[in-house]
């Protein structure tokens, strides 16, 4: 007899299988970065072609093996507790990462074959038969989700998976701030630009001169250009002997006019909707590339709405487009900037030295907040803003990087 009700969901999984989940997530839970790590060495072993899919930043600092133990046992978790919280916002953005990546869903037995196979190894005679198909049946629940998810997204732009790039060829270099340049892309095969709704990203895939070929994503960091594609390229710097980034020093230094790059069609879900309210826009470093496409979205369509933009970068000098922010900025009747920076020059009387500080700034009800930039910096915004009484539901942020918001703690 069924012990479900109308107000508790029913797992997915197969009624064994709940209970063997329920009864092992916990250790499965503790040794999930150790049998994603395994999983990566063993898939890029036996697939090395997909060493050239797979970002090698990732891959050396473990965030990606991080990203991917965290997504699978939130899933598992949320299978077996009806209380946990919704897992749609991470079923989503790793379906626009993966469409931005052309994944195809031939390419999902690979990727369940390894991860199983890593378990296995890494948990060794405990799991028995009965525990290895009830992962296995949890592993083809996520990833029917995400094939769909992905076939629909492919659709609804006009995507042939097998052909999810494009050829852009470098029309204009501009140099925006210290070691932030933005390439201006023009499409090399005489179609159309792509529609990008503002906060987009796409990837780009680059041939570098080892002979290897590696994608990043990049915020499409304004879309006033009818037809042409702007990123904005922060050079990353290795620190404490870590390398300098590969290909944020490839498209800085050694990208020219007249290069050709492939990359692919926009998307990600950091994007604000048309309904009427004000807005934040919160932003450290390199995350200023999402606050431009807004603005100008807003001075296109909703001059009338209220926007506060509030950056923090370094210095004065390592703050992109800021002359460009303010200018999207003047069209609209209500627009606020604040600035902080590490460090102010004596005759920059506009801007605050420090770490970026809300607690004061005034804020209307119903504000929607979008925040961009490195995780500590966020989350000092949200409990900022948390404890100003703005609605968690209300923040939304972008990850530069494999989206570990709620793996590291607070603390
Ligand atoms: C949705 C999204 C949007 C983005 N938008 C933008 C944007 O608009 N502008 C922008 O500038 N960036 C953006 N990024 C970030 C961008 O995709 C790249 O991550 C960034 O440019 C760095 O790539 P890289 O190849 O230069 O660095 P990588 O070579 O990938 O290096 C990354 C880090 O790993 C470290 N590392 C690499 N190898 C090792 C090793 N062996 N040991 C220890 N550490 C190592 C490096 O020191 C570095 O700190 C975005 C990312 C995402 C996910
Ligand atoms: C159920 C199956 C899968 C799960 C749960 C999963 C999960 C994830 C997660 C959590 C991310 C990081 C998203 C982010 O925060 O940006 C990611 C990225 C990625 N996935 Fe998957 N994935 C699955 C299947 C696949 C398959 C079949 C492929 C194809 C080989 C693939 C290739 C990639 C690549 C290339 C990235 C980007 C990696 C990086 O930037 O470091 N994934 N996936």
């Amino acid at each position: 007899m069924s012990t479900s009700t109308a107000t508790q969901p029913v797992s997915p999984l197969s009624h064994g299988s709940a209970d063997v989940v329920g009864a092992t997530a916990a250790v499965v839970a503790a040794h999930a970065e150790a049998i994603t790590a395994t999983f990566y060495g063993r898939m890029l072993t036996e697939h090395p072609e997909l060493l050239r899919l797979f970002n090698q930043g990732n891959q050396a600092t473990g965030e990606q093996s991080r990203a991917l133990a965290a997504s699978v046992v939130a899933y598992a978790v949320q299978l077996i507790d009806p209380s946990a919280p919704s897992f749609a916002h991470v079923l989503e953005r790793i379906a626009h990462k993966h469409v931005s990546l052309g994944i195809l869903p031939a390419q999902y037995p690979i990727v369940g074959r390894h991860l199983l196979a890593a378990v296995k190894e890494v948990l060794g005679d405990a799991v028995t038969a009965e525990i290895a198909a009830a992962w296995d049946e949890v592993y083809w629940l996520f990833a029917t989700s995400l094939i769909a998810e992905e076939a629909r997204l492919y659709q609804q732009a006009g995507i042939d998976p097998t052909r999810p790039l494009r050829p852009y060829r470098v029309v204009r270099r501009i140099v925006e701030a210290r070691e932030v340049v933005s390439l201006l892309l023009e499409p090399a095969d005489g179609q159309p630009l792509p529609d990008v709704a503002p906060g987009q990203y796409v990837s780009v895939f680059v041939d570098l001169p080892d002979g290897g070929r590696q994608p990043r994503q990049y915020t499409v960091s304004s879309t006033a250009l009818g037809t042409r594609l702007q990123i904005t390229v922060s050079r990353l710097r290795g620190a404490n002997g870590a390398p300098d980034g590969v290909v944020s020093t490839y498209l800085t230094e050694q990208a020219q006019v007249g290069d050709v790059l492939d990359v692919s069609a926009p998307a990600g879900d950091f994007v604000v909707n048309s309904v009427e309210g004000p807005l934040l826009l919160a932003s450290a470093g390199a995350g200023i590339t999402t606050v431009l496409p807004i603005v100008e979205l807003i001075a296109r369509t909703q001059p009338a709405r209220r926007v506060i933009v509030a950056h923090a970068d370094r210095t004065a000098g390592d703050h992109a487009l800021r002359e460009t922010v303010l200018h999207a900025g003047r069209q609209l009747d209500d627009f606020t900037s604040y600035t902080w920076y590490e460090t102010v020059d004596p005759s920059d009387e506009q801007s605050v030295r420090g770490y970026m500080d809300l607690s004061d700034i005034p804020l209307d009800d119903g504000i929607q907040v979008f925040t961009c930039g490195p995780l500590p910096f966020m989350r000092l915004v949200r409990s900022t803003l948390l404890a100003r009484g703005v609605p968690a539901t209300s923040i939304h942020y972008e990850v530069f990087g494999p989206d570990l918001w709620s793996v590291q703690s607070d603390a």
